[in-house]
């Protein structure tokens, strides 16, 4: 039975168990934790994923404030961005819950759901685990609560107003506070050379994406580094899996800039497969707004995820104003 219901603000939190960790309540959602797992009740049923990727995919909801669309944790349990209101789900979008009518889905206020999502995350984070890290470049998250990783859980994507490198803007990276991963010790770190005409020195600005993203600490975590109107460009660092299985709610365009990486396609509603995407160095894509998909890195790589933030898109997709993919051949 799919159920909506809507409630005000506040973290539901009970006394640690046994593990010394905190159990949430969201509506009519658990959310409890142990040594290894991350366990979600509702009404009608339960669910239960590895503790790993629960914190990986809850870090990513909570620093991008939701994302476009829907954020699966796994083919189970996800959350829609309504832009203000979020909904939480159990089996929404499987087929199989949906007819055994298992599924459930609640409505929450933004600050609501956002506020219970960052204290777990905190909560349940043990010191030497950062969710946004590499597998290869942090500790593990498993066991009894030892500690806490505040800082690293904190951390917000890096958001531009114009371009990162501009006067009062983000500022490009050093090697006092991001030195060059480890993969990308052959990546090329000059900047370019800036000639103005006179008088327009503030309005022309460059820097090296290759070297900025070089330096990047975290995975899986698209910075917008640069925005004219509403076009987006997004480009991040990949290695292993994206933690989440994202289904779009508008066209979406890759561009690999560097390495590999393997897209899992699948249909946004069903789950079903639909396509594997092999990029390679150079390649461009275009996701469909009616899909969901999960990359695969075996390699830090980097990527340019270019979006279009207009607020008008997924109900102008929806009505059918606008179509899912991006041209017509
Ligand atoms: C996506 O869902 O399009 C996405 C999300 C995070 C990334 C890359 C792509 O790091
Ligand atoms: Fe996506």
């Amino acid at each position: 039975m799919t159920e909506t219901t809507t409630r005000a603000a506040g973290v539901r939190a009970g006394e640690p168990n046994a593990h010394g960790y905190r159990t949430y309540s969201l509506g009519e959602f658990t959310f409890s934790r142990d040594e290894y797992f991350a366990h979600v009740t509702w009404p009608t049923g339960s669910h239960v994923m590895s503790i790993d990727g629960f914190l990986r995919a809850t870090q990513r909801d909570v620093a991008w404030q939701f994302f476009y669309g829907v954020v699966n944790f796994d083919d189970v349990v996800g959350t829609i961005n309504h832009y203000g209101n979020v909904d939480l789900f159990a089996g929404t979008f499987n087929d199989a819950y949906r007819r055994a009518e298992v599924d459930h889905l609640e409505n929450f206020p933004h600050e609501e759901i956002f506020a219970t999502f960052v204290a777990m995350l905190d909560d349940w984070t043990n010191a030497g685990f950062d969710p946004f890290a590499s597998p290869e470049e942090t500790g593990t998250p498993w066991g009894d609560k030892a500690g806490s990783n505040t800082a690293a859980v904190s951390r917000k994507r890096v958001t531009a107003q114009r371009m990162v490198g501009v006067p009062g803007d983000e500022p490009l990276r050093s090697d006092a506070t991001h030195p060059i991963n480890r993969m990308f010790a052959d990546v090329d770190q000059s900047e370019p050379e800036i000639h103005a005409e006179p008088g327009f020195e503030d309005e022309v600005a460059a820097f090296n994406l290759f070297a900025y993203l070089s330096r990047s600490d975290v995975t899986w975590n698209p910075s917008v580094v640069s925005v004219c109107k509403d076009s987006l460009y997004c480009p991040t660092t990949e290695e292993y899996i994206l933690p989440i299985v994202h289904g779009n709610d508008r066209v979406e365009w890759f561009v690999q800039l560097s390495d590999q990486i393997e897209w899992e396609v699948a249909d946004k509603e069903s789950g079903s497969r639909r396509a594997r995407v092999v990029m390679r160095p150079g390649d461009v894509a275009a996701m469909p707004a009616d899909i969901r998909h999960q990359g695969y890195a075996p390699k830090r790589s980097m990527l340019l995820v270019w979006e279009n933030g207009s607020p008008e898109l997924p109900q102008m997709i929806a009505e059918g104003r606008a179509p899912t993919y991006p041209v017509e051949m």
